[in-house]
Order: C-alpha cells, then sequence, then structure tokens
C-alpha cells in the first residue's frame, strides 16, 4: 500500500518503484484518500494511440464535496479561503470551509435558477475576486463545465473560446482593479457575445460599482439573483470521466485549444501533488500568486488546496502596487507558510532592489515554490537567500495544462536541491527522453525530447470538439508516448533540467503564445503583408517577442505603425502578447517551398548573427543580411 503522505527519501524510493511496478495498486491507495460516491469498478483503461484513457472507471463523485463537504466536519470552522485585495487599504476576507461552502452553493443556486445543468458549459470571465472561486467551484457543483478565460484576454480572444465550448452563460464583472488603475471587463464581454448566438445570460459581478450596461432579459446582477438562494445545493452525481472543466493553452499550430479534464482523475491527482510537493501540513497557509485564468490556479489555488483541506490565500493586486514590497507585505500580514509564484516575478522584483524585501520579516515562511519556466539560477538564488533566507527549500515544479498537475519537482523539505533543475518524477510519472526518431535516450548528462510513457490520472483526455487535434499535438510525434513540446537535459541522479519549448511556442512571463496565433494577430493591421515571429532571450519575462513585419506600399515604417501593430495584437490577443520589438524587413528568409526559416530568425533575435549556418538553399540569401544589419 503506498503512502498517501511521502515523509522522507525511502517513502519516495518505495512510491516510486510500487507506482512503476504496480500502476494500479498505487493510484487505488492514493485515491482511496478522496470521498467517492462509489467507488470505482476498474482504474485503468488507456491507449496512446487514439488516445483514449480512462481512470477510475465506473467511479461516482463530486470533486466539490471533497473539497468543501468532507472538511465541515474536522474543519468548518477552519480558514479556507483568505482574499487579500488589489488596493492594501482595502479589508481583507476570510471565509471558513462552512461559510466558503455555503457560497459556492448560493451561487450554485443561482446558475440553476438560470437554467444551467450538467454537461452545459459556462465561461467564466471574472478578476481575482471570491465570485470567481465561488464560481468555479458552483459550476463542479451542479456538474457545469467550466471554462474559465484570463481576464486579460481581448474580445477576440473571448469570443473565440466561448463559441468553441459553445457556452450558454457568461459569469463577469463590471470592471477589475489592476494596480492603479481601474478596467473594465463586462464591455468585452458585450462585444465579444455580440458574435455568440449560444450564449443566452450573463451573470455580473459587482466589484466597482460601475454604472454599466444590463441588457434586459440576458444580463443579471449576481448580487440581486443571489438574494432569493438558499446556502444548500446537492451536488450532483458526476462519473469519473465526466468533463470537469475546460482551459484553453496555446500550441504552435492554429487556434488555442480547449484541453479538457475529467473529475476523478484530476481530482486525485492534484490533491496528492498539492500535499506532497509543498509538504502541506494542517496550520499551515499556503499562497499561490498566479491567475485562476491559468490551469496553475486551478490546481493549486483551487481544487488542490482545497482537497486538502488547506487555507489558500487568494490575491487580487499586481506585486507592483502600491510597491514592489508587495508581496513581502501580504506574506507578513497573514503569516504565508507556503508561497508559490512565477520566475518572471521573481526577476521583476530582484530588479526593484533587495530593500523592498529586507523591509519585511517574512519569518513565517518556510517552503517556496517555483512553476510556469525555467528559473534561472541567479533567481533561483535571489529567492533562495533573499526571501526564504537561504532555510526554505525551493521547489520548481514542471507541468503543464495537458497535465493538469505537477510532474517533476522537489519534494519540499525532501529532496536534494539543485539551482535551475526541476528534479525528480513525482511517484505515479514515468518520464523519458527521446531523440528525433523517437529512440529512448538512457543515462545521465544526455539531453533530448521530453515524453511521458505511462498515463497518470489528471492527463489531457481531449481537446475539446476536435478529438484528432489531441492526437496529432500529442501523441503522434513518437509511438505510445505523450509528447510535452519541451526539451530536456537529465543530470546526475536522474534529476531533470527543463530546457525548454521546442516547438514554435513562446513563454512569455510564464503564459504561453503560439507564433502562428501572434502572427496572425499583427496580420490583422491592414499595413501588414507578411510577419514572422519568434522569441528571444528577455531578462524580466523570459522570452520576449520579437516580430518581423513585411509592409505593404505606402505605409511607412516608423514608430506609429508600430504602435498601430501592437494595438492588433492587443485588439486580437490581449496586453499580455504584445510585441517586444518589430522589425520593418522587405522580405523574409523563406525554402523554396515557401516554408520560413525561423531557425535564422531565431538567431538574429537572440543577437547570433555570426553562424546563421546554410543559408544556401534559401529563396533569396541575400534577404538574410539585410534582415540581420537592421536587428533591433
Ligand atoms: C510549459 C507549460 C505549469 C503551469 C504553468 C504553465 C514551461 C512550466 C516549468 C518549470 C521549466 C516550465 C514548459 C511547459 N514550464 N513549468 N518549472 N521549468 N519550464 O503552464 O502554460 O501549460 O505551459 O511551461 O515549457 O511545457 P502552461
Amino acid at each position: 500500500m503506498a503512502n498517501f503522505k511521502i515523509q522522507n527519501k525511502a517513502d519516495y524510493e518505495q512510491s516510486f518503484q510500487e507506482s512503476v511496478n504496480q500502476p494500479e495498486a498505487f493510484w487505488n491507495s492514493i485515491a482511496d484518500n478522496y470521498t467517492w460516491r462509489k467507488k470505482w469498478d476498474k482504474t485503468l483503461e488507456w491507449n496512446f494511440t487514439d488516445p483514449d484513457v480512462k481512470w477510475f472507471i465506473n467511479g461516482k463523485l463530486n470533486i466539490t464535496e471533497n473539497c468543501l463537504d468532507r472538511h465541515l466536519e474536522q474543519r468548518g470552522n477552519k480558514i479556507a479561503l483568505i482574499w487579500e485585495p488589489n488596493d492594501p487599504k482595502e479589508m481583507s476576507i476570510r471565509y471558513t470551509y462552512r461559510e466558503l461552502h455555503s457560497h459556492v452553493c448560493r451561487m450554485a443556486n443561482v446558475l440553476k435558477k438560470l437554467g444551467v445543468t450538467k454537461g452545459d458549459r459556462v465561461c467564466i470571465y471574472l478578476p481575482m475576486i471570491p465570485e470567481l472561486a465561488f464560481a468555479v467551484l458552483a459550476c463542479a457543483r451542479l456538474g457545469a463545465v467550466h471554462s474559465v478565460v484570463f481576464a486579460g484576454f481581448s474580445v477576440n480572444a473571448l469570443a473565440d473560446r466561448i463559441q468553441d465550448s459553445g457556452c450558454k452563460l457568461v459569469i463577469t464583472s463590471d470592471g477589475l482593479n489592476r494596480g492603479a488603475k481601474q478596467i473594465p471587463v463586462k464591455s468585452v464581454v458585450d462585444e465579444a457575445i455580440a458574435s455568440c448566438p449560444l450564449v443566452e445570460k450573463v451573470l455580473v459581478v459587482n466589484r466597482l460599482n460601475w454604472p454599466i450596461q444590463m441588457k434586459d432579459g440576458r444580463d443579471i446582477w449576481y448580487h440581486e439573483a443571489l438574494s432569493h438562494e438558499g446556502d444548500s445545493c446537492q451536488a450532483t452525481e458526476m462519473d469519473s470521466e465526466d468533463q470537469l472543466f475546460i482551459l484553453y493553452t496555446s500550441g504552435s499550430t492554429g487556434k488555442p485549444k480547449g484541453v479538457v479534464h475529467t473529475c476523478g482523475g484530476y481530482m486525485v491527482y492534484v490533491g496528492y501533488t498539492f500535499q506532497n510537493v509543498f509538504q502541506y501540513n494542517e496550520s499551515d497557509i499556503y499562497w499561490c500568486t498566479a491567475d485562476i485564468g491559468w490551469i496553475t490556479g486551478h490546481s493549486y489555488i483551487l481544487y488542490g488546496p482545497l482537497l486538502q483541506g488547506a487555507t489558500t490565500l487568494m490575491f487580487e493586486g499586481v506585486p507592483t502596487f502600491p510597491d514592489p514590497g508587495r508581496f513581502w507585505q501580504v506574506i507578513d500580514k497573514h503569516s504565508v507558510n507556503s508561497f508559490y509564484t512565477a520566475p518572471t516575478a521573481i526577476r521583476s522584483l530582484m530588479a526593484s532592489g533587495v530593500d523592498h524585501v529586507l523591509a519585511y520579516s517574512l519569518h513565517s515562511l518556510k517552503v517556496l515554490g517555483s512553476v510556469g519556466e525555467p528559473i534561472n539560477e541567479e533567481a533561483w538564488h535571489w529567492y533562495h537567500t533573499h526571501v526564504g533566507k537561504g532555510r526554505c527549500p525551493l521547489v520548481d515544479t514542471w507541468w503543464q495544462t495537458e497535465t493538469g498537475g505537477i510532474m517533476i519537482s522537489a519534494l519540499a523539505g525532501i529532496s536534494d536541491l539543485k539551482p535551475a533543475h526541476a528534479g525528480l518524477p513525482l511517484p505515479g510519472i514515468q518520464t523519458l527522453l527521446v531523440d528525433n526518431e523517437g529512440n529512448e535516450i538512457t543515462g545521465e548528462g544526455v539531453e533530448g525530447y521530453l515524453c511521458i510513457k505511462f498515463p497518470w490520472p489528471s492527463m489531457i483526455r481531449t481537446t475539446y470538439g476536435d478529438h484528432e487535434r489531441c492526437r496529432q499535438t500529442y501523441f503522434s510525434n513518437y509511438k505510445n508516448l505523450y509528447f510535452t513540446g519541451d526539451g530536456a537535459r537529465r543530470e546526475e541522479g536522474g534529476i531533470y533540467r527543463i530546457i525548454g519549448r521546442v516547438d514554435d511556442v513562446i513563454n512569455v512571463s510564464g503564459h504561453r503564445f503560439g507564433t502562428a496565433e501572434i502572427e496572425n494577430a499583427i496580420n490583422q493591421n491592414k499595413k501588414v503583408v507578411e510577419s514572422a515571429v519568434v522569441g528571444f532571450p528577455h531578462d524580466i519575462k523570459g522570452q520576449g517577442i520579437y516580430a518581423y513585419v513585411i509592409l505593404g506600399e505606402g505605409a511607412s515604417n516608423d514608430n506609429h505603425t508600430r504602435d498601430e501593430i501592437v494595438e492588433s495584437v492587443v485588439e486580437y490577443i490581449g496586453r499580455i502578447a504584445k510585441p517586444d520589438k518589430i522589425q520593418f524587413v522587405s522580405g523574409l528568409p523563406k525554402t523554396r517551398s515557401g516554408k520560413i526559416m525561423r531557425r535564422i530568425l531565431r538567431k538574429i533575435a537572440e543577437g547570433d548573427t555570426s553562424s546563421l549556418g546554410d543559408t544556401s538553399t534559401l529563396l533569396d540569401p541575400l534577404i538574410v543580411d539585410e534582415i540581420a544589419n537592421g536587428r533591433l
């Protein structure tokens, strides 16, 4: 029987071995830690060809009973959620498990009245306010499939996502706070759903007291709807393999795809990984700074911590408001014990100087975490030394939207730490490296494409509405393997160092964008004839966005045009995908078959123009010199 809680290196070894030798027995004993209305008949059926993966077959459950109801007896008065507002002068709010349970039930009752039932898709486009947590859990309570869209996405991006998954309800707010700014939200929804005929109702949370347009018969104020609702709501019985949520993420081609996660496996895996990676203790206060609009927020602000009866903190604001000491002020204010953030945040705070950190005690901290992109050694040491005072283990957690939960990471206080290395796979995760042909690369001190050869409970089941795309993207490169899209090294002791994406995906501040997606946005601008986008190393963001643009006749290649192009990207995707550099060129390096040689463009963007390799196969080799000379 595997121990649910790994407490030392020997436990890790034993669990890992068991998970490889007897995966079903291993996962059965992990899954037994949760409340099932009916136990599963069979643990696993799978093939990576179709792909078709099912976990805990015929098991019945509702994840919110595991996140909320089952804690009421022992932890009813324990704080489940601490909400810290954008403005430190506003009061924070603390919800006990009992209070959170009743808020979720009341929201679920509102949704039910609006006609939401099991299997319906609901789009949640909300800032980081408590109602976002209530909305996610209320959907799960009713068996409605939530699709949370990060509130920084633009009209087009939102409309695409609403349409792709056929949402009939959108939950939103009048506006949002972001540092010193207030930004409209509801008006974005209004514009988006002009092209989404399936949307019947819009539920609006009042955050800013703004006098917004409410459309009769369609738009409903949440606080008004709420006043009629009681605080109990029966949870809908779900099958293990019923869909829990859709979350859109970018790939190397086409529009963002809806990654689908299902109820049983996702629950088991995120609870298990939260408990073990952070080594959560009953009285700990845990804070993950991600936005719930991304997978990190789904798995490690809401579901993982609540499954384990933890106290989870949710922060509305930004790291630099009112000053770059805000994170540290919040840690002291709430006596945070575990702190999970992104390398980009660390690097930007590093740049503001260490005094902001030294102004706070941070003595409550016990565990630090990092997620979203490789953390460079300098940032690792700064974080470990100045935030963790050299006494807190720092776990570098590698995973993806598609994996649902953390896959490769140290376990806090148990594993050895090596800066810039994610570490060993968790028990239950069978990683390997392969070469171009898909042959396994064994041994240590080796590099290859990172793949996974055995299913794990929270893995992607499909891409919404397009299963073939799921097969193509993750399961077709290498036979019988899940391909992550990342390159990695395996070092001494079997620990992994993640190098980064090997496909046309750029990781900007821990957010994924496809180069094609950004090019498409740039090309919306009428002055643009063609564009090519690549990533380049950026001190704060990890990767920046470098765009090469061919303008049409008569367009002037000046900063005004650059601003217009940036505006197109903001309009089409959102501020987070703004290009950092735009270079106007008269042509692009293409092969005779018309394929853009991104390798060359990447080198130039990186500033490495000395070794551009063989350019003789290009249609117009001279263009390379022109581009290299005009480099920004
Ligand atoms: C991609 C997944 C996992 C939640 C946030 C991002 C990169 C993620 C690490 C890490 C090196 C990392 C990978 C991965 N990545 N964590 N600790 N070290 N790289 O989720 O948007 O699905 O992006 O982020 O390239 O494939 P995502």
